[in-house]
């Protein structure tokens, strides 16, 4: 029996397992992680080119402030309105370690980001799921829960569900605490909740270079909210939590609005094809405003998944309830969706 020197507070605990990264050429059809199906912009690959050299050799930005500068820009900010974090996971983590005290709770509902529930108890928190209603309605509980800090995801993951305005502002009104709202996949959803940052100090919106910015590998997020809630991230941020050529290529990917704006019109379009032609192989189809549909498959779920992996093909697979059964598959390429399809003939003959 090996011994463990993990923490008491930690024994039995099962960590967040991200999705399957094979290694790179081996021919797989990655559809399980929700990256880009396009490359970064050309013109953030000529800035990280240009990045390359004798400045490597000193440490970053510690506020990453030309990016700070830039998103501010973007979004009609002042940069007091932006924090930076190694991901949007990490400024998740920063949440809780800025606006939680020892044992307190952590509120978000279920099913969504299955990070959120291992990071809490990671820092020793309470983490309060509260169960989605039908159609994945957000809980009334949800907002009535007095937790000074609720994370919550719109469009959510895994269902894809678009919680619209009135919704998250009666959420953030009612909420005594921090309001978290998770927009990782906001630019393939009808808006922003961008609106309402100015009328509520206790909202803050965290956002993703992973997905519409095609930067998955270098790990940039951001959050924007009252500079009162970005001081509190900046407190417990790691010293230099973005590196030289993330904070480069955040600006230039900030920048290119035009090669954000084409990547996001072809995945909304992909996923309107992806899902007519899914359901037409017989797949339950939820309504989705993210980069990835959420479908459940006519046959055996698990014999589904495998027989894919074995063809190379990968989804996300869930088999804990209430979506037992239920694949996420992320918006591709058109060529990488009929590898997809014409897979799952094979495996549902
Ligand atoms: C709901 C949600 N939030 C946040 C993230 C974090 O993304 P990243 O750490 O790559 O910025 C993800 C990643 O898939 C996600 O699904």
């Amino acid at each position: 029996m090996p011994q463990s020197f993990l923490k008491r507070a930690l024994s039995g605990f099962t960590p967040y397992t991200p999705g399957l990264q094979p290694p790179d050429g081996e021919g797989w059809t990655k559809l399980n992680t929700n990256e880009s199906p396009w490359p970064p912009s050309p013109k953030v690959l000529a800035a990280l080119h240009a990045a390359i050299g004798e400045n490597l050799r000193l440490y970053p930005s510690p506020l990453a402030e030309p990016a700070r500068e830039a998103i501010a820009r973007e979004f009609g900010l002042t940069p007091d309105w932006v924090a930076m974090g190694n991901g949007g996971d990490e400024l998740i983590a920063m949440c809780l370690r800025a606006f939680v005290g020892a044992g307190e709770r952590v509120a978000f509902p279920t099913p969504s980001y299955p990070l959120y529930e291992p990071e809490a108890l990671m820092y020793e928190l309470t983490p309060i799921a509260h169960p989605l209603g039908e159609g994945w309605a957000l809980p009334d509980s949800l907002a009535a829960d007095e937790a000074p800090l609720k994370l919550v995801a719109n469009p959510n993951s895994p269902t894809g569900t678009w919680y619209p305005r009135p919704v998250i502002e009666d959420l953030v009104r009612r909420s005594r605490g921090v309001v978290a709202l998770d927009e990782a996949y906001v630019d393939f959803a009808p808006e922003t909740r961008l609106d309402l940052l100015h009328e509520h100090a206790n909202l803050l919106l965290l956002r993703t270079l992973s997905k519409s910015g095609a930067l998955a590998g270098l790990r940039i997020g951001y959050a924007l909210g009252h500079p009162d809630l970005i001081r509190a991230l900046d407190v417990v941020k790691d010293s230099y939590n973005l590196d030289r050529l993330a904070i480069v290529a955040a600006v230039a990917a900030i920048e290119d609005r035009d090669y954000r704006r084409r990547l996001v019109e072809h995945v909304v379009n992909e996923r309107d094809w992806l899902a007519e032609s899914l359901a037409g192989a017989g797949f339950t189809v939820a309504p989705s405003a993210a980069n990835f549909v959420f479908v459940r498959p006519p046959a055996p779920a698990g014999e589904v998944f495998e027989g894919l992996k074995a063809r190379k093909v990968l989804v996300r697979h869930y088999d804990r309830e209430p979506i037992a059964g239920w694949f996420r598959v992320t918006v591709g390429t058109r060529e990488q969706h009929e590898r997809l399809l014409s897979a799952l003939q094979e495996v549902m003959a």
